[in-house]
């Protein structure tokens, strides 16, 4: 059994997901990689991480496939001997209107940001055998507020800041549960679609926000790290870090 603390973020190829699992690694936590398709990048951060660490493991995984996610937590304790902490992080958006909505669109993102959130929430659980995990749920503002063209993405995230405080009820004391809900962070997948490699929008959002910049996946890490790594009272909580962006 691994002596180091095991983490799994799901969606860990891109983006908030790839900054956090290097992070975690840096930090000499054990790591899992997950992903669905992106296998260029998945390898690309799991060669950089194995530079200075051999406690990695890759799994391609769709997290809305229970066969899938099961196999993937078995692979993890074959390798670790135990899992401390999930971070449910995999996500994605098909915007549309809601009058052109599709039932598939629909489905695929409420499938991928829920019901994924709830099968690795479930088999982490199903897993663990310790006295101290955490899972940390990864929100979205717009799942409090709302916005036009995501009816999808905002009901699901909706959902998984509700399924937080479900499961931060059942699965105390052995297991806390948390919801960092982040504002507007730098990532590939947020710059293109809302067109913030235009200067002229991008200064506008920068402005739109209190502290005047966009976030970065290391503010997400920061507090992710502080929640796991201290012996905090915190339980059940969205914790927004958006720079004053939206305030709950
Ligand atoms: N960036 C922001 O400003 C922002 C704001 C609020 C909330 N969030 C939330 O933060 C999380 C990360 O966002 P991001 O901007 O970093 O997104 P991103 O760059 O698009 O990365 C998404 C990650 O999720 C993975 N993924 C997607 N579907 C999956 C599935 N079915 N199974 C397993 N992995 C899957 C992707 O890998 P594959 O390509 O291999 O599928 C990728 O690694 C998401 O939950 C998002 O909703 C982001």
């Amino acid at each position: 059994m691994s002596e180091k603390k095991v983490i799994l973020i799901t969606g860990s190829s891109k983006g908030i997901g790839a900054v956090l699992l290097k992070s975690f690694a840096l930090k000499d936590f054990d790591v899992i990689l997950n992903y669905s398709k992106s296998e260029k990048e998945a390898l690309t951060l799991f060669n950089e991480i194995s530079v200075f660490s051999n406690g990695i493991l890759k799994v391609k995984a769709d997290v809305s496939d229970r066969d899938q996610v099961r196999d993937m937590f078995n692979q993890a304790v074959d390798r670790f001997g135990k899992v401390d902490v999930l971070i449910n992080n995999a996500g994605l958006n098909i915007d549309d209107s809601f009058l052109n909505m599709t039932d598939e669109k629909w489905k695929k993102v409420i499938d991928t940001n829920l019901t994924g959130t709830f099968i690795c929430s479930q088999e982490f659980a199903f897993h663990f055998k310790g006295e101290n995990g955490h899972i940390i749920n990864i929100g979205a503002s717009t799942g409090i507020r709302g916005r036009k063209n995501g009816v999808n993405y905002c009901s699901a995230k909706a959902g998984v800041i509700t399924l937080t405080k479900c499961l931060a009820l059942e699965l105390a004391p052995k297991i806390r549960v948390n919801c960092i809900i982040p504002g507007l962070i730098n990532t590939e997948e947020l710059m293109t679609r809302y067109n913030l490699y235009d200067k002229n929008n991008f200064d506008n959002k920068v402005n739109s926000i209190p502290l005047q910049r966009i976030g970065t996946p290391e503010d997400i890490f920061k507090v992710a790290y502080f929640i796991i790594n201290e012996d905090t009272y915190i339980n059940g909580q969205n914790i927004f870090v958006n720079g004053g962006d939206y305030m709950g």
